[in-house]
């Protein structure tokens, strides 16, 4: 191993450490986001053709389709629903689209689900319809009497009427209105990473943060993405966590294996897991992907450790992430473009003797295995485990 990939190693290994349970964040305290967040959410499918059917539809189909059941829970509306603010100053939908906003949240609660919902603190959304910019408070106490569970505030034009070093008390500003509204918002920002969101999203009260810009369907973009998220692991946790974007799976853009290939890495780096597929027209496939317990676990681990990369060779990668359970995960990823065989050494995770094998996505206890494992992995695929002593 080259000097430098032995430092990588013992600092990430060293930052898992550091990370273990025992720390208490501010954030563990409100008790919202306790594990990485799961939900469905419009945009990557339907951008902003969105309505009140089109909403229930899908939030009846995360129920029916075992989605929820699975751990998905918030149904985000994103950008699309807006309308403008009326002459009270008061945040209005496009009632076109969404006739009645607190009966679509009730009846989203009524399915035991959670509501989520797309703004800016610019004046105008990404589609250049009104944002939250000085109706902070009001849009606010509008979220809430709506019902609203989760504000995804999201920077689009936030540039025209703040400096770059006045994004943080953007985002405070809306923070500060959700709590005075007493009604516990799950706050995911999205200003695509920049000034290291991650250093100080807890401080403005973000749950989730992005840490880059639009994910879409394609594999480049996707492994680009995942693959860049080394190194953020430190700044996750209960409460707070990295948001690498949502979920494709089921989009029809990639493969199942590059499907495979996001859901694991997700999960391995405890990121929010928010499917946006059309959920009422799925294959069983990208069901079975969106819906593996096993590695869902992984992702949803209590003790909220953000997972990172262990070992590289060219294409090659192994990823890994301790459990509560004292057992970890790991991922053999192949970012190539044919089927190559890679070899984990139990030594650069930890693990000295002798330990127990299983593959979570063949749902199979694979044996005790000493010292390495191989597997051949497919191209831009993924073959993930579970290392138990
Ligand atoms: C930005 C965000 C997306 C989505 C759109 C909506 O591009 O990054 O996730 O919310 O705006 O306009």
């Amino acid at each position: 191993m080259g000097r430098r990939k032995f430092i990588g190693v013992v600092s990430c290994l060293a930052v898992l450490m550091a990370c273990w349970p025992g720390r208490v964040s501010w954030a563990q305290a409100t008790g919202l986001a306790p594990t990485p967040p799961m939900g469905w959410n419009s945009w990557d499918h339907y951008r902003f053709k969105i309505s009140d059917s089109l909403i229930r539809a899908q939030a009846q189909a995360l129920v029916d389709s075992g989605m929820k059941a699975a751990g998905y829970e918030y149904v985000v509306i994103d950008g699309g629903w807006e309308g403008f603010h009326d002459a009270t100053g008061f945040f209005r939908p496009n009632i076109l689209k969404f006739p009645d906003m607190k009966a679509l949240c009730d009846y989203i609660h009524s399915l035991g689900l959670k509501v989520g919902i797309h703004t800016t603190p610019g004046p105008v959304t990404c589609s250049g319809r009104e944002g939250s910019y000085g109706h902070e408070d009001q849009d606010a106490e509008t979220f809430a009497h709506w019902g609203i569970d989760f504000v995804k505030y999201d920077w689009c034009s936030g540039g025209t009427v703040y400096k770059p070093d006045q994004i943080q008390e953007a985002y405070q500003k809306m923070h500060q209105a959700l709590l005075r509204t007493g009604r516990p918002i799950l706050y995911s920002l999205c200003e695509y990473g920049m000034a290291d969101v991650w250093k100080w999203a807890p401080s403005v009260g973000g749950n989730m943060w992005r840490t880059t810009g639009d994910i879409s369907d394609n594999y480049l973009l996707m492994d680009h993405i995942g693959f860049e998220q080394n190194g953020l692991e430190k700044y996750a946790g209960p409460g707070h966590w990295n948001d690498p974007d949502m979920l494709d799976v089921g989009n029809g853009g990639m493969t199942e294996e590059e499907y495979r290939t996001q859901m694991s890495l997700w999960s391995i780096l405890a990121a929010p897991l928010f499917a946006s597929n059309d959920l009422t027209d799925m294959s069983s496939e990208a069901l079975a992907i969106l819906t593996n317990r096993e590695v869902i676990a992984v992702d949803q681990d209590p003790s909220g450790v953000q997972g990172c990369q262990v070992w590289e060779e060219g294409p090659k990668e192994i990823w890994m992430k301790p459990l509560a359970d004292g057992g970890k995960a790991v991922g053999l990823f192949n970012r190539n473009e044919a089927a190559m065989t890679i070899t984990l050494n139990f030594k650069d995770i930890g693990v000295q003797a002798p330990a127990k094998v299983r593959d979570l996505w063949q749902h199979k206890d694979l044996g005790t295995v000493d010292g390495s494992y191989s597997a051949i992995v497919p191209r831009h695929g993924v073959v993930m485990l579970k290392i138990d002593k």
